[in-house]
């Protein structure tokens, strides 16, 4: 019953992702900080998505972007986030998703990444394996980041802390190693799992933009950590995705080599 609803409840956001895609009258607020945006159908997935897992399991605890912290007792905690690349959502560029994790005393168990524009539904259960749309994924085989293609991005504030975002990535690019920004980081961790990204770091998620793509990584072989090479907990900020092989040399260049 779990997995059912966390895949009906990541449907239901999607849903209206696609209804309110392109609408020439889509309302954009500013959150903090510049361009960091938010939009009617962040809020309406948002709504859509907690009224599913409510109907089911009334008296877990959710985690919501938009919405905060509806704090219970229950062992179970859901964390949503309505839109990720709500940027991208915002101009139109169907690089964006629902993302949906479950933790169950205090580990994540499954998690759901849905781009509905682009019909990529992404799903992982603890110690089941990763699918990509039914069938299952595994992490790619690349053993060096110099033949790696790289996925990045980059926080609205706190750009230039030294081996902040920008000199990483600067570094990166001036040893001609290929790095994209997509705009969405659970989109990056789901490609990462899918092996068309051997890896994927950025200084400073918020639990939401991981906490399903981080398992779906895992659950396709790949290995997730801080930048100590540290066990992974999508409340601190930092995070490093890979396919397992290029981790540690990666993990050095991010940290000044
Ligand atoms: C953002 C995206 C983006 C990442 C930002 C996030 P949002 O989430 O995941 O890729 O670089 O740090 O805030 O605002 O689109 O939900
Ligand atoms: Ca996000
Ligand atoms: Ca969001």
């Amino acid at each position: 019953m779990l997995k059912e609803t966390l895949i009906n409840a990541t449907e239901a956001g999607a849903e209206v992702l696609k209804t309110y895609f392109n609408s020439k009258t889509l309302k954009i607020s500013n959150k903090e900080g510049i361009n960091n945006l938010v939009t009617e159908a962040d809020h309406a997935a948002e709504k859509a998505i907690m009224e599913t897992i409510r109907q089911q399991f009334p008296d877990h605890f959710i985690l919501s972007e938009e919405s905060g912290e509806m704090a219970t007792e229950s062992e179970y905690k859901w964390i949503i986030d309505p839109i990720d690349g709500t940027v991208n959502y915002a101009h139109g560029i169907p690089l964006c998703c629902v993302s949906i994790g479950l933790e169950h005393k205090g580990k994540m168990i499954l998690g759901a990444v849905y781009n509905p524009l682009l019909k990529e539904f992404f799903l992982a259960e603890k110690g089941q394996g990763a699918t990509f749309n039914g069938e299952p994924i595994q992490v790619s085989q690349k053993a060096t980041v110099m033949d790696s293609c790289l996925v990045t991005g980059f926080p609205y504030t706190y750009l230039d802390m030294p081996n902040g975002p920008l000199d990483v990535f600067n570094r990166l690019i001036r040893k001609g190693i290929p790095v994209r920004r997509l705009g969405s980081a659970a989109i990056d961790l789901c490609w990462v799992a899918a092996g068309r990204f051997d890896g994927f770091f950025e200084h400073k998620l918020q639990a939401w933009d991981s906490a399903a793509g981080f398992l779906i990584v895992e659950e396709a072989g790949g290995r997730v950590t801080d930048f100590n090479g540290d066990y992974y907990s999508p409340y601190q900020p930092q995070i490093l995705a890979t396919n397992g092989k290029i981790h540690e040399e990666l993990n050095g260049y991010i940290n000044g080599k």
